[in-house]
């Protein structure tokens, strides 16, 4: 097997990018029917990570330089310990999973968090999802558990009504 690499997501990635968002969708939906698809394309992937103040960061991890995986991450900010970190996605193709792609992906996102000032780094699993696992073993606890939240939304929809009643 060719070295495989993680390196910065670049504006031509985009496509290969969406792509893997896609097969995630695909295989979640073949497998667990819960979700529905993803609602964009890598045009509007282009525009939010790459022109302007980007929206949010990527890695992608290439063999031969395919890409094989990737994480997209972003910036928030905590009223509780300032500057800190949501990964967004961590996806590697089947054929290179166990083979510690995944565990790259979160290094190179956690050295990005530390090096920048970041306290924490958050991101939300799917009850079915085994990758909890792959979580807890690079160190994650189940932040559900321990500080007894629950992860709320407004959809597009109900933004738009409550958004109507603000004067
Ligand atoms: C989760 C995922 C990124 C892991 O990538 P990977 O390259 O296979 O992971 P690694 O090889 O770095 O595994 C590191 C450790 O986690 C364990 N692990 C990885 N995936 C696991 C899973 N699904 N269930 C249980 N353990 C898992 C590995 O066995 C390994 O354990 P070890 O340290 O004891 O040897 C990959 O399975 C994937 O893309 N899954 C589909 C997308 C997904 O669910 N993403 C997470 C959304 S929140």
């Amino acid at each position: 097997m060719s070295e495989i690499t993680v390196r910065k997501a670049r504006r031509e990635d985009c496509k290969a990018i969406r792509a893997l968002i896609q097969n995630i969708i695909l295989q979640e939906l073949a497998d667990f029917q819960k979700i529905d698809g993803p609602q964009f394309d890598s045009k509007a992937l282009e525009r939010d990570g790459f022109d302007g103040q980007p929206l949010y960061l990527c890695n992608v991890a290439t063999s031969n330089e395919k890409i094989i995986g990737y994480a997209l991450f972003y910036y928030v900010y905590s009223s509780w310990c300032g500057k800190s970190m949501c990964l967004e996605d961590i996806y590697v193709t089947p054929d290179f999973r166990g083979k510690r792609v995944g565990s790259m992906l979160v290094k190179a996102v956690a050295k990005e968090a530390v090096e920048n000032g970041c306290h924490k780094l958050d991101f939300v699993v799917l009850n079915w999802n085994p990758a909890q696992e792959f979580y807890r073993r690079l160190g994650a606890v189940d932040a559900t558990v321990k500080y007894q939240g629950h992860c709320y939304r407004f959809s597009e929809g109900d933004l738009r009504k409550i958004a109507s009643d603000c004067e």
